[in-house]
Protein backbone atom coordinates (compact mmCIF):
# COMPACT_ATOMS: atom_id res chain seq x y z
CA UNK A 1 0.00 0.00 0.00
CA UNK A 2 1.55 3.64 -0.93
CA UNK A 3 2.82 5.32 2.45
CA UNK A 4 0.84 8.10 3.96
CA UNK A 5 2.47 10.79 1.37
CA UNK A 6 1.69 8.77 -1.50
CA UNK A 7 5.00 6.96 -2.30
CA UNK A 8 5.30 3.49 -3.85
CA UNK A 9 6.25 0.87 -1.33
CA UNK A 10 5.84 -2.62 -3.26
CA UNK A 11 6.82 -2.95 -6.74
CA UNK A 12 6.47 -5.87 -9.55
CA UNK A 13 8.69 -5.82 -12.39
CA UNK A 14 7.88 -7.97 -14.99
CA UNK A 15 10.98 -8.50 -17.21
CA UNK A 16 13.07 -7.76 -14.27
CA UNK A 17 16.59 -6.93 -16.00
CA UNK A 18 15.27 -4.13 -18.58
CA UNK A 19 17.51 -1.18 -18.03
CA UNK A 20 14.26 1.07 -17.60
CA UNK A 21 12.73 -1.01 -15.50
CA UNK A 22 15.94 -0.74 -13.68
CA UNK A 23 16.17 3.02 -13.60
CA UNK A 24 12.78 3.45 -12.28
CA UNK A 25 13.47 0.85 -9.75
CA UNK A 26 16.21 2.54 -8.79
CA UNK A 27 14.18 6.55 -8.82
CA UNK A 28 11.74 4.53 -6.78
CA UNK A 29 13.66 3.04 -3.90
CA UNK A 30 15.18 6.49 -3.56
CA UNK A 31 11.34 7.88 -2.81
CA UNK A 32 10.61 5.00 0.06
CA UNK A 33 10.02 2.40 -2.52
CA UNK A 34 10.61 -0.79 -0.45
CA UNK A 35 9.89 -4.39 -1.60
CA UNK A 36 10.89 -5.32 -5.65
CA UNK A 37 10.43 -8.17 -7.10
CA UNK A 38 12.05 -8.75 -10.26
CA UNK A 39 10.91 -11.46 -12.55
CA UNK A 40 12.89 -12.73 -15.34
CA UNK A 41 13.67 -15.39 -17.38
CA UNK A 42 17.51 -15.67 -15.49
CA UNK A 43 16.79 -14.55 -11.64
CA UNK A 44 20.41 -15.74 -10.92
CA UNK A 45 22.09 -12.96 -13.26
CA UNK A 46 19.87 -10.44 -11.15
CA UNK A 47 22.16 -10.53 -7.78
CA UNK A 48 24.49 -7.42 -8.69
CA UNK A 49 21.15 -5.32 -9.20
CA UNK A 50 19.81 -6.51 -6.06
CA UNK A 51 22.19 -5.75 -4.40
CA UNK A 52 22.07 -2.09 -5.68
CA UNK A 53 18.61 -1.81 -4.99
CA UNK A 54 19.52 -3.21 -1.12
CA UNK A 55 22.32 -0.68 -0.86
CA UNK A 56 19.60 2.23 -1.99
CA UNK A 57 17.61 1.55 0.54
CA UNK A 58 15.01 -1.56 -0.73
CA UNK A 59 14.61 -3.80 2.54
CA UNK A 60 13.37 -6.95 0.06
CA UNK A 61 14.72 -7.49 -3.37
CA UNK A 62 14.06 -11.12 -4.96
CA UNK A 63 14.47 -12.22 -8.23
CA UNK A 64 11.95 -15.02 -9.36
CA UNK A 65 11.80 -17.13 -12.11
CA UNK A 66 9.01 -15.42 -15.14
CA UNK A 67 9.27 -16.14 -19.02
CA UNK A 68 7.05 -14.00 -21.02
CA UNK A 69 6.33 -16.50 -23.32
CA UNK A 70 5.15 -19.34 -20.59
CA UNK A 71 1.42 -17.98 -20.92
CA UNK A 72 -0.08 -21.08 -19.20
CA UNK A 73 2.15 -20.55 -16.14
CA UNK A 74 1.07 -16.62 -15.57
CA UNK A 75 -2.28 -17.17 -13.89
CA UNK A 76 -0.02 -19.80 -11.02
CA UNK A 77 3.02 -17.08 -11.15
CA UNK A 78 1.12 -14.15 -10.29
CA UNK A 79 -0.73 -15.80 -7.73
CA UNK A 80 1.75 -16.98 -5.82
CA UNK A 81 3.89 -13.95 -6.39
CA UNK A 82 0.94 -11.66 -5.14
CA UNK A 83 0.59 -14.49 -2.09
CA UNK A 84 3.76 -14.43 -1.29
CA UNK A 85 4.77 -10.91 -1.14
CA UNK A 86 1.49 -9.19 -0.18
CA UNK A 87 -0.65 -6.21 -2.33
CA UNK A 88 1.90 -4.47 -5.16
CA UNK A 89 1.57 -0.82 -5.40
CA UNK A 90 2.85 -0.59 -9.28
CA UNK A 91 3.46 -3.55 -11.76
CA UNK A 92 5.54 -2.95 -14.47
CA UNK A 93 5.37 -4.73 -17.29
CA UNK A 94 8.71 -4.46 -18.84
CA UNK A 95 9.94 -7.38 -20.86
CA UNK A 96 10.10 -7.40 -24.97
CA UNK A 97 12.77 -8.35 -27.46
CA UNK A 98 12.94 -5.57 -30.42
CA UNK A 99 13.57 -8.37 -33.16
CA UNK A 100 15.26 -8.56 -36.49
CA UNK A 101 13.03 -6.80 -38.98
CA UNK A 102 14.82 -8.01 -42.34
CA UNK A 103 14.50 -11.97 -40.39
CA UNK A 104 10.86 -11.55 -39.66
CA UNK A 105 10.17 -10.42 -43.11
CA UNK A 106 11.82 -13.44 -43.93
CA UNK A 107 10.91 -15.84 -41.20
CA UNK A 108 7.20 -15.79 -40.47
CA UNK A 109 8.09 -18.17 -37.62
CA UNK A 110 10.62 -15.07 -35.97
CA UNK A 111 7.52 -13.02 -36.32
CA UNK A 112 5.31 -14.99 -34.53
CA UNK A 113 8.06 -15.18 -31.20
CA UNK A 114 8.12 -11.23 -31.41
CA UNK A 115 4.66 -10.71 -30.94
CA UNK A 116 4.55 -14.68 -28.52
CA UNK A 117 7.02 -12.12 -26.24
CA UNK A 118 5.73 -8.22 -26.78
CA UNK A 119 1.88 -8.73 -27.00
CA UNK A 120 0.84 -12.47 -26.28
CA UNK A 121 2.81 -12.64 -23.24
CA UNK A 122 1.93 -8.91 -21.86
CA UNK A 123 -2.17 -9.98 -22.56
CA UNK A 124 -1.47 -12.97 -20.96
CA UNK A 125 0.06 -12.25 -17.52
CA UNK A 126 -1.33 -8.78 -17.55
CA UNK A 127 -5.38 -10.31 -17.27
CA UNK A 128 -3.91 -12.01 -14.16
CA UNK A 129 -2.22 -9.21 -12.53
CA UNK A 130 -5.31 -6.94 -12.91
CA UNK A 131 -7.30 -9.56 -11.27
CA UNK A 132 -5.47 -9.70 -8.62
CA UNK A 133 -5.31 -5.73 -8.59
CA UNK A 134 -8.79 -5.65 -8.96
CA UNK A 135 -9.76 -7.51 -5.80
CA UNK A 136 -6.82 -5.69 -3.78
CA UNK A 137 -8.10 -2.52 -4.76
CA UNK A 138 -5.69 -0.27 -5.80
CA UNK A 139 -2.31 0.24 -7.24
CA UNK A 140 -1.19 0.88 -10.91
CA UNK A 141 -0.22 -0.99 -14.00
CA UNK A 142 2.18 0.44 -15.86
CA UNK A 143 3.00 -0.82 -19.50
CA UNK A 144 5.47 -0.08 -21.86
CA UNK A 145 4.71 0.69 -25.27
CA UNK A 146 6.70 2.75 -28.00
CA UNK A 147 6.13 5.66 -30.43
CA UNK A 148 6.40 2.29 -32.83
CA UNK A 149 3.03 1.24 -32.25
CA UNK A 150 1.73 4.80 -32.89
CA UNK A 151 2.04 4.08 -36.70
CA UNK A 152 3.96 1.20 -38.13
CA UNK A 153 7.04 2.16 -39.90
CA UNK A 154 8.38 -0.49 -43.28
CA UNK A 155 11.47 -0.60 -41.47
CA UNK A 156 9.84 -1.96 -37.97
CA UNK A 157 6.50 -2.95 -38.85
CA UNK A 158 6.75 -6.31 -36.89
CA UNK A 159 7.57 -4.78 -33.77
CA UNK A 160 5.74 -1.84 -34.44
CA UNK A 161 2.70 -3.80 -34.89
CA UNK A 162 3.34 -6.08 -31.51
CA UNK A 163 3.59 -2.71 -29.64
CA UNK A 164 0.05 -1.40 -31.19
CA UNK A 165 -1.26 -4.29 -29.94
CA UNK A 166 0.33 -4.27 -26.24
CA UNK A 167 -0.63 -0.45 -26.22
CA UNK A 168 -4.51 -0.60 -27.51
CA UNK A 169 -4.81 -3.92 -24.71
CA UNK A 170 -3.46 -1.67 -21.92
CA UNK A 171 -5.86 1.32 -23.22
CA UNK A 172 -8.73 -0.98 -23.14
CA UNK A 173 -7.52 -2.69 -19.61
CA UNK A 174 -7.12 1.12 -18.20
CA UNK A 175 -10.86 1.52 -19.06
CA UNK A 176 -12.00 -1.59 -17.94
CA UNK A 177 -10.70 -1.12 -14.22
CA UNK A 178 -11.84 2.90 -14.16
CA UNK A 179 -13.27 2.83 -10.52
CA UNK A 180 -11.74 -0.09 -9.04
CA UNK A 181 -9.30 1.86 -7.49
CA UNK A 182 -6.79 0.44 -9.97
CA UNK A 183 -4.81 2.46 -12.73
CA UNK A 184 -3.17 1.84 -15.59
CA UNK A 185 -0.80 3.59 -17.37
CA UNK A 186 0.55 3.09 -20.60
CA UNK A 187 4.33 4.55 -21.50
CA UNK A 188 5.55 5.32 -25.39
CA UNK A 189 9.18 6.08 -25.01
CA UNK A 190 11.07 7.01 -28.78
CA UNK A 191 14.74 5.59 -29.04
CA UNK A 192 16.39 4.73 -25.45
CA UNK A 193 20.04 4.02 -25.15
CA UNK A 194 19.31 0.04 -23.50
CA UNK A 195 20.57 -3.08 -24.40
CA UNK A 196 18.04 -3.64 -26.67
CA UNK A 197 18.85 -0.87 -28.82
CA UNK A 198 22.75 -1.62 -28.34
CA UNK A 199 24.74 -0.94 -31.91
CA UNK A 200 21.84 0.47 -33.87
CA UNK A 201 21.86 4.26 -34.92
CA UNK A 202 20.22 6.39 -32.88
CA UNK A 203 16.54 7.60 -33.77
CA UNK A 204 15.78 11.82 -33.32
CA UNK A 205 15.00 12.48 -29.84
CA UNK A 206 16.50 9.41 -28.42
CA UNK A 207 17.17 9.06 -24.84
CA UNK A 208 18.18 7.79 -21.40
CA UNK A 209 16.54 5.07 -18.62
CA UNK A 210 17.13 7.55 -16.53
CA UNK A 211 15.13 9.97 -18.45
CA UNK A 212 11.86 7.50 -19.47
CA UNK A 213 12.19 6.66 -15.38
CA UNK A 214 11.92 9.46 -14.56
CA UNK A 215 9.26 10.19 -17.15
CA UNK A 216 7.04 7.43 -15.52
CA UNK A 217 7.87 8.79 -11.83
CA UNK A 218 6.10 11.79 -13.18
CA UNK A 219 3.40 10.27 -14.37
CA UNK A 220 2.65 8.27 -11.42
CA UNK A 221 3.18 11.60 -8.90
CA UNK A 222 -0.01 13.22 -11.92
CA UNK A 223 -1.57 10.03 -12.31
CA UNK A 224 -1.09 9.86 -15.97
CA UNK A 225 -2.97 7.46 -18.38
CA UNK A 226 -0.44 7.99 -20.98
CA UNK A 227 3.36 9.01 -20.90
CA UNK A 228 5.76 10.53 -23.97
CA UNK A 229 9.54 9.93 -23.52
CA UNK A 230 10.50 12.53 -24.65
CA UNK A 231 7.23 14.51 -24.35
CA UNK A 232 7.85 16.01 -27.44
CA UNK A 233 7.29 12.62 -29.49
CA UNK A 234 3.79 13.26 -28.39
CA UNK A 235 3.57 16.25 -30.85
CA UNK A 236 5.57 14.77 -33.51
CA UNK A 237 3.79 11.74 -33.83
CA UNK A 238 0.33 13.59 -33.59
CA UNK A 239 1.86 14.97 -37.06
CA UNK A 240 2.98 11.59 -38.67
CA UNK A 241 0.05 9.50 -37.48
CA UNK A 242 -2.10 11.92 -39.75
CA UNK A 243 0.09 11.63 -42.66
CA UNK A 244 -1.76 11.01 -45.96
CA UNK A 245 -0.33 7.45 -46.74
CA UNK A 246 1.29 8.82 -49.99
CA UNK A 247 3.54 11.51 -47.93
CA UNK A 248 4.26 8.81 -45.55
CA UNK A 249 5.55 6.01 -47.54
CA UNK A 250 8.12 8.61 -48.64
CA UNK A 251 9.71 9.57 -45.66
CA UNK A 252 12.74 7.85 -44.78
CA UNK A 253 11.27 6.05 -41.89
N1 LIG B 1 14.98 0.72 -25.77
C1 LIG B 1 14.11 1.35 -26.53
O1 LIG B 1 14.46 2.13 -27.44
C2 LIG B 1 12.63 1.17 -26.28
C3 LIG B 1 11.76 2.09 -26.86
C4 LIG B 1 10.38 1.94 -26.67
C5 LIG B 1 9.91 0.90 -25.90
N2 LIG B 1 10.79 0.02 -25.35
C6 LIG B 1 10.23 -1.09 -24.59
O2 LIG B 1 10.64 -0.99 -23.25
C7 LIG B 1 10.68 -2.30 -22.67
C8 LIG B 1 12.01 -2.46 -21.95
O3 LIG B 1 13.06 -2.41 -22.90
P1 LIG B 1 14.54 -1.95 -22.54
O4 LIG B 1 14.85 -0.87 -23.51
O5 LIG B 1 14.67 -1.71 -21.09
O6 LIG B 1 15.35 -3.21 -23.05
P2 LIG B 1 16.14 -4.35 -22.27
O7 LIG B 1 17.06 -3.78 -21.28
O8 LIG B 1 16.68 -5.22 -23.35
O9 LIG B 1 14.96 -5.10 -21.49
C9 LIG B 1 14.09 -6.01 -22.10
C10 LIG B 1 13.89 -7.14 -21.11
O10 LIG B 1 12.91 -8.04 -21.62
C11 LIG B 1 13.27 -9.32 -21.15
N3 LIG B 1 12.67 -10.40 -21.92
C12 LIG B 1 12.78 -10.66 -23.24
N4 LIG B 1 12.09 -11.76 -23.55
C13 LIG B 1 11.54 -12.22 -22.40
C14 LIG B 1 10.74 -13.33 -22.05
N5 LIG B 1 10.34 -14.23 -22.96
N6 LIG B 1 10.34 -13.46 -20.76
C15 LIG B 1 10.74 -12.57 -19.82
N7 LIG B 1 11.51 -11.52 -20.07
C16 LIG B 1 11.91 -11.34 -21.35
C17 LIG B 1 14.79 -9.36 -21.33
O11 LIG B 1 15.29 -10.37 -20.49
P3 LIG B 1 16.56 -11.27 -20.86
O12 LIG B 1 17.69 -10.63 -20.11
O13 LIG B 1 16.17 -12.61 -20.34
O14 LIG B 1 16.73 -11.23 -22.34
C18 LIG B 1 15.17 -7.95 -20.85
O15 LIG B 1 15.45 -7.92 -19.48
C19 LIG B 1 10.44 -3.29 -23.81
O16 LIG B 1 9.10 -3.69 -23.82
C20 LIG B 1 10.71 -2.45 -25.04
O17 LIG B 1 10.00 -2.93 -26.17
C21 LIG B 1 12.13 0.14 -25.50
Amino acid sequence: MKDALGAVQSILVLGGGSDIALATCRHLVDRRARTVVLAARRPDELDTTAKELRDLGATTVEPVAFDATATDTHAAFVDETFDRFGDFDLVLVAFGVIGDQERTERDPSAAVELARVNYLGAVSVALSVARRMRSQGHGTLVALSSVAGERARRSNFVYGSTKAGLDAFFQGLGDSLAGSGVQVMVVRPGFVHTKMTKGLDPAPLSTTPEAVAAAIVDGLARGSHTVWAPPALRWVMAVLRHLPRPVFRRLPL
